[in-house]
């Protein structure tokens, strides 16, 4: 099961503590389709976690509106699982029970509880659930957090870098974990990363992003076939090809010399 989201002319305006106002988003077009792997990538301060938020109905927009299968995000929704940088786990649950968190809060637990043994094996953390998050590693918290999220069965998956603080031998199993699990529900993938070659390993478009204000700055097709090969041809010319719309995107105007 999946959803399409729609983002419509988006303004979010902050006011930070001076009082002076910062424009995170400014006229935010967006349609995703059902099914579909995006990632948003763009310097820090370009509006990503904002944009996430907005999908997630954890903020409202100042002007524009968002929505899921046609209907207007207003709040938050299970059917909307959320995936935060770091650091999200309760500390004093197991990985057995933050993972069942979300199904205990609803009173499914009973009835579902052999999905917590399925998305344990899943993320491929059998034998670990007793243990307790500080005595795991971050790539394993990171899978935790996501399998808390999926239990859920939301039709999307919102993920704020998740895989930010690891390693890139981690890093890599977790991105191939995310597309088996991809594969499998068919969930639509909004992915925020730093991180080109992830971006263009997992997903179906890019959305570059640019700050101050926070505006889409180019959306980019990857029609490369899966598995993809981060050494192949084509994928370093796309590499090559976004990292130059980066340099665009961040060039300052030259300074004028008058010798
Ligand atoms: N609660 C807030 N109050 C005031 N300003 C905020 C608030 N949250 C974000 N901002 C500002 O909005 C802009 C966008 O922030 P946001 O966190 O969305 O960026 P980001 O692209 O996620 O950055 P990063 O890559 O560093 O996580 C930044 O200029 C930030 O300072
Ligand atoms: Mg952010």
């Amino acid at each position: 099961m999946s959803s399409s989201i729609k983002i419509s002319d988006v303004d979010r305006i902050y006011t930070d503590t001076d009082g002076k106002a910062v424009q995170a988003l400014k006229d935010v077009d967006l349609d995703i389709r059902a099914g579909e792997f995006i990632s948003l990538i763009g310097p820090s301060g370009c509006g990503k976690t904002t944009l996430l938020r907005l999908i997630a109905g954890l903020d409202k927009p100042q002007a524009g509106s968002l929505y899921i299968d046609g209907t207007k995000i207003s709040g938050t929704e299970p059917e909307r699982g959320y995936v935060f940088q770091q650091g999200s786990l309760f500390p004093w649950l197991d990985v057995e029970h933050n993972i069942a968190y979300g199904l205990r809060a609803r009173g499914l637990l009973r009835q579902k509880k052999a999905n917590v043994k399925e998305y344990i094996s899943m993320v491929g953390l059998e034998g670990f659930e007793k243990s307790y998050p500080h005595q795991i590693s971050g790539g394993m918290a990171q899978r935790v957090a996501i399998a808390r999220a999926l239990i859920n069965e939301p039709k999307a998956l919102l993920l704020d870098e998740p895989m930010g603080a690891l390693d890139s031998f981690t890093r890599a199993d977790l991105q191939d974990k995310l597309l088996e699990l991809w594969k499998e529900k068919g969930t639509t993938m909004i992915l925020v990363t730093h991180d080109i070659d992830e971006a263009i390993y997992l997903s179906d478009r890019i959305i570059i992003m640019t700050p101050r204000p926070g505006k889409i700055s180019h959306v980019i097709d990857v029609d490369l076939p899966r598995p993809r090969h981060r050494g192949g041809a084509e994928f370093l010319a796309l590499r090559r090809e976004i990292l130059e719309l980066f340099e665009l995107a961040q060039a300052q105007p030259q300074p004028e010399y008058t010798i």
